[in-house]
């Protein structure tokens, strides 16, 4: 094992609580609108969750994705052309990566991931896959620049962020991965990247909104979360499952609603809601072509191609690094 491989980024204090995960919810439900990072919902429970929700009849882009990479894999390889090295951001755990890396026969490929143990499981699984593949998976926050392994430097880059989970953040802070991409991936580099697409309220509530109530159970497992491992304890049957539509910013918002006025302690801090109050759990950004051409252009990216599936619901774009200019 290298010694990056050794860099311990989740930092835990002696009775092994994240430290990261108690700073951000503190801070958040501290805010007048309450509010916790939609990062921590991945726990275990968290993510076998998210696995069942892309399985929801309801849960349209893991289908939608899973269906233009699988019909449009030959267009995508031609564009994307041969010799490259895969960074993925996040590792894949997916569908997804098996699909894009059969259609392009990449030279290596290298998930990145700030979880280490899901990193290793999902490359050893890879790698059986793809004998022949080189696999260098890197324990990192590639929400910043990451230095890639030596073995691929001299590669060019395909960068592949599926699922858009680039919505999840605000405008900020995609324009600011999308840089710090640029400056992991390098020259010449390209990016395949999901952006779900703005489509009927309805069919958005519903996706956010499930009739078998799964995602309801992952969103109230982020306060369940709290409470096992900050001490918390919020009285989680008084709070329930919303998911709204913000018309002006064109995105999803899940909440976590207080049914009636409570006061619960979290780390030995004292916060109270009244009902009605809630917490802000997660932002998922929906785009339309000019929006993620305009997103994609902040970020120092021009896009080159872009697929959608049948139904038109969900986009993926492939974009190529841009060197900065002021001139029109
Ligand atoms: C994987 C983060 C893109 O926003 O659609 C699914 C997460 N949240 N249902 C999304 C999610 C509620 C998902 N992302």
């Amino acid at each position: 094992m290298t010694g990056r491989m050794d860099l311990k980024l989740v930092q835990r204090d002696a009775s092994g609580v994240d430290l990261a995960f108690r700073a951000d919810v503190l801070a958040g439900l501290a805010e007048p609108q309450k509010a916790v990072p939609a990062r921590w919902f991945y726990d275990d429970t968290g993510s076998r969750l998210f696995e069942d929700i892309t399985r929801l009849p309801e849960y349209y882009p893991t289908r939608a994705e899973t269906e233009i990479l699988t019909t449009r894999a030959s267009e995508i390889a031609e564009l994307i052309g041969p010799g490259r090295a895969v960074v993925e951001f996040g590792s894949g755990s997916s569908v997804k990566t098996p699909l894009l890396l059969s259609a392009i026969r990449p030279l290596a490929y290298v998930p990145l991931d700030i979880a280490g143990d899901f990193l290793r499981v999902s490359s050893a699984a890879l790698a059986e896959k793809f004998p022949g593949l080189p696999v260098y998976p890197v324990e990192a926050d590639f929400m910043r620049r990451v230095e890639l392994p030596a073995e691929v430097t001299s590669l060019p880059k395909l960068g592949f962020f599926p699922g858009s989970t680039i919505g999840n953040m605000i405008a900020r802070t995609a324009t600011d991965l999308l840089r710090s991409m640029r400056a992991t991936l390098g020259e010449g580099a390209l990016l395949l990247i999901g952006m779900d697409l703005v489509k009927d309220e309805d069919v958005l509530l519903a996706a956010y909104d499930d009739v078998a109530g799964v995602t309801a159970r992952f969103n109230l497992n982020l306060a369940e979360r709290i409470n096992r491992e900050l001490g918390g304890d919020i009285p989680v049957d008084k709070l329930r499952h919303e998911a709204r539509w913000n018309d002006p910013f064109a995105r999803i918002e899940m909440h976590l609603v207080a049914t009636a006025d409570i006061a619960f302690t979290v780390s030995g801090q004292a916060f109270s809601m009244r009902a009605g109050e809630s917490i802000h759990t997660e932002n998922s950004h929906k785009f339309t072509k000019r929006s993620s051409q305009l997103l994609l252009a902040a970020g120092g990216w021009e896009p080159l191609a872009r697929w959608t599936d049948a139904l038109g619901q969900f986009s993926l774009v492939l974009a190529e690094s841009r060197p900065p200019r002021s001139a029109p």
